[in-house]
C-alpha cells in the first residue's frame, strides 16, 4: 500500500485504485526472485515504502532536488520525494494506467504542482534537468541507461538504485540492506582523467590523472622527479590526493572540479593559494572508456 508516512492520504477511491492494482500482481518476494532469475521484462513491481523512504534518505534528497524515477509506477519516489522534502519530482513510464495513478496519487498527496509524470520511454527520457535519478529496473537496463546518467547529469548529482545495481564494474559508493532489499548510491563523478598543471604549489608540479568511474589514481612529477598520488578521491565534482616526495612534508590538495579547472578548498591541513588547470584531457570521457 502507498502511503507517505506522516502524510495523510486523502481519498478513499484512490487508495483503492492502488490496492486493485497491488491484489494482480503478484506478492513482491516471487515477483523479486522472478526479476533477478531471467524475466527481461521490466515489470511493474513497486518499491515497498519504507525501500522508498531509504532511497531518498540515502540520497540526501532536499527541497532544492529534482527527482527522477525512471518507470514511476504509481509514483511514489517522486511523490514521497515532494511530498517529504519539498523536492521537484518527474516521473515517466510507458504504461498509461500507472501515469494516470501517479497523478492522481500526486494530487492526494497535495504535491500536483511540484510532481509530473509523463507516459514516455524511459530509454528516451533525457535526465539532464535530474540532481537525483531513481532506478528499479534490472541490470541490463540500468547498464544501457549508463552512458546517458554519466553523460547527462551534472557530477554530483545522484542515482539511488533498488536492488539492482548498474552492472558490476561501477562500484556503488554506497550500499544499505533494509529487509531484504539493498538500496546501492552512485555520485556522479566529475571527469578528471588527463593531465592537470598546478600553479601556486611547488613550481613546475603537474599531476596525471587515470579514472574509472569515482576511482582515481595517478602521478605527480615536479622537475622530472615522480611520485604515486596517495589517498586520491574523487565523489562528484569533490576531489583530493596527496603528494608525498621523499623526505618532503606531504601536500594534500583538495578542491572542486569545474570543467578544466580545479578550484581549491582548504580546510585545516589542506594547500591554499593554488589552482589547476587540465592541460590534456582524455580524449574520449574516461568514465564511459573505462567500461571496457
Ligand atoms: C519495477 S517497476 C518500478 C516502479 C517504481 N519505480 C517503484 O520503484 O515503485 C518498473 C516500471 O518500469 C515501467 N517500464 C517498463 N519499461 C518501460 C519503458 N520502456 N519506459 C518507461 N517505463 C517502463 C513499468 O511499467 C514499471 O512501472
Amino acid at each position: 500500500m502507498f502511503r507517505v508516512p506522516g502524510i495523510a492520504l486523502r481519498g478513499v477511491v484512490a487508495l483503492a485504485g492502488i490496492v486493485a492494482l497491488a491484489a494482480t500482481l503478484p506478492s513482491d518476494v516471487s515477483a523479486q526472485k522472478r526479476m533477478k532469475k531471467s524475466e527481461p521484462t521490466l515489470i511493474y513491481v513497486p518499491t515497498p515504502q519504507n525501500v522508498v523512504d531509504k532511497m531518498l534518505e540515502v540520497a540526501k534528497v532536499t527541497k532544492d532536488d529534482y527527482v527522477f524515477d525512471l518507470g514511476s509506477g504509481d509514483g511514489r519516489i517522486p511523490i514521497t520525494a515532494a511530498a517529504r522534502y519539498g523536492a521537484r519530482g518527474f516521473g515517466v513510464d510507458i504504461n498509461p494506467k500507472l501515469i494516470a495513478e501517479a497523478r492522481r496519487n500526486a494530487k492526494i498527496a497535495g504535491v500536483s504542482d511540484r510532481v509530473e509524470f509523463r507516459q514516455q520511454d524511459l530509454f528516451k527520457t533525457s535526465v539532464r534537468d535530474a540532481t537525483v535519478v531513481g532506478l528499479y529496473l534490472f541490470v541490463w537496463a540500468n547498464e544501457k541507461l549508463r552512458p546517458r546518467l554519466i553523460s547527462e547529469l551534472r557530477p554530483g548529482s545522484r542515482i539511488v538504485a533498488h536492488d539492482f545495481p548498474i552492472g558490476d564494474d561501477w562500484k556503488p559508493d554506497l550500499e544499505e540492506d533494509i529487509e531484504n532489499r539493498t538500496v546501492y548510491l552512485w555520485y556522479v563523478p566529475a571527469q578528471v582523467a588527463g593531465r592537470w598543471e598546478i600553479s601556486g604549489g611547488p613550481p613546475g608540479l603537474s599531476v596525471l590523472l587515470q579514472q574509472r568511474f569515482q576511482m582515481i589514481e595517478g602521478t605527480a612529477s615536479v622537475n622530472g622527479r615522480s611520485v604515486p598520488l596517495t589517498n586520491a578521491r574523487l565523489r562528484g565534482d569533490a576531489i583530493e590526493f596527496t603528494v608525498a616526495f621523499d623526505g618532503e612534508k606531504p601536500m594534500l590538495f583538495r578542491g572542486r572540479v569545474n570543467g578544466g579547472k580545479i578550484e581549491p578548498e582548504a580546510p585545516v591541513g589542506a594547500m591554499t593559494g593554488w589552482s589547476a588547470v587540465r592541460t590534456s584531457p582524455a580524449t574520449v570521457p574516461a568514465v564511459i572508456r573505462s567500461r571496457g
